[in-house]
């Protein structure tokens, strides 16, 4: 067995049978029809799995394609990127370029291909808003096939590939940014950090570099501190749900999108006091509550313990039951 915990950022133990790097598109079909039956899982950053059965039968297999290919329309630049780009390293390069899009989407951690499969989104801006079409292997048809954005389903933390696990296999990802700025700076603290620091709303790099700083000062680096981002989904209920909640706790924040409305879940859980609260090697961190961090000890049945703890607090006080975000290998309740 091959030992690839340090093949995720959560660092729970994790050993496979075998890793299969895939290094181009050209080798993909050959390397997967050659699988047959063996059961499979797709790591790439592995920034947003929790791997809780230590010893998966099965070939893991990376997704390392470097492809990178521009194609200029107008004002429209269209960017086919391969699944094994670091997705920060993208961003920024996009801005040198003079390519805008994906300011806010700076410092996210991960590679290009995990990218649509949970419609990675922060400070307003989602992978939809720019993502155009998409390469995959198919496990089904056994074959490579490509599928405009509009096929995808994408929704908050949502997409077709959650709807049908396992089916595909990104090889690259094909991104619409523009010439042109179009800033987005009206969502939580961007304005007030492009303040601060004297930077210009105008500018997409800039715009970048205070989301760099937000996000630094809110969220422990996966590099530094095991943790896989946001570990819950914010509940989305229908707006008198939320309005009824909100009779109770007036403080509670919202985003109210007409018939339904997302209800901060760090929030909600920070209310109940459990920021820093710990069990085994796992702990709720304590300046984003949405955040479980594993100072290296943590075990899966820790983890499973705090996650009972949060689910069960949250379900008693505010009649929700929230969802788990990232990817699962092995059960977590
Ligand atoms: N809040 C608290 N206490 C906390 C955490 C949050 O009171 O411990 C409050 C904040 O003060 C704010 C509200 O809750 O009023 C929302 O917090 P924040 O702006 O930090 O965003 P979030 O809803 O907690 C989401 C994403 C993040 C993304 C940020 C910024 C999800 C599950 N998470 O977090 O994504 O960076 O918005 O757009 O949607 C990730 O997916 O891994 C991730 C970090």
């Amino acid at each position: 067995m091959f030992d690839l915990t340090g093949f995720t950022t959560l660092k729970l133990p994790f050993k496979a049978k075998s890793v299969i790097r895939l290094t181009s598109i050209e080798n993909v079909c050959v390397s997967m029809q050659q699988l047959g039956s063996i059961p499979r899982l797709v790591v790439g950053g592995g920034s947003n799995i929790v791997v809780l059965d230590p010893e998966f039968e099965g070939i893991v297999l990376r997704p390392e394609i470097q492809y990178y290919e521009i194609t200029e329309s107008g004002n429209d630049v269209y960017l086919e990127v391969g699944a094994g780009h670091s997705w920060h390293q993208l961003v920024m390069k996009t801005l040198d370029s003079g390519w805008f899009g994906l300011e806010n989407l700076a410092l996210i951690p991960g590679w290009m291909g995990a990218a649509p499969i949970q419609n990675i989104g922060a400070y307003g801006v989602e992978l939809k808003d720019h993502c155009h079409r998409v390469k995959l292997y198919d496990f089904e048809e056994q074959a490579i096939i490509e599928l405009p954005a509009s096929q995808l389903n994408f929704g908050y933390r949502h997409s077709l590939f959650k709807e049908l696990p396992g089916r595909f296999l990104v090889l690259t990802v094909t991104l619409k940014l523009s010439k042109y700025a179009s800033p987005r700076v009206s969502y939580g603290t961007i304005s007030e950090e492009l303040e601060r620091q004297g930077l210009d709303a105008e500018k997409p790099l800039d715009i970048a570099k205070a989301v760099i700083s937000i996000r630094q000062s809110k969220l422990p680096d996966p590099d530094i501190t095991p943790n896989v981002g946001s570990f819950f989904k914010n509940p989305v209920v229908r707006s008198e749900v939320a309005d009824r909640l909100q009779d109770e706790f007036p403080e509670m924040p919202t985003y109210v999108n007409g018939e339904y409305t997302k209800i901060a879940a760090g929030w909600l859980i920070d209310r109940l006091g459990l920021k820093g609260q710990q069990i085994g090697g796992f702990a709720v961190n304590e300046r984003q509550a949405l955040v479980i961090t594993n100072d290296g000890t943590g075990t899966a049945d820790d983890l499973r313990d705090l996650v009972a703890l949060i689910l069960s607090s949250v379900e008693a006080t505010y009649g929700l039951s929230l969802a788990i975000e990232p990817t699962q290998l092995g059960r977590l309740n």
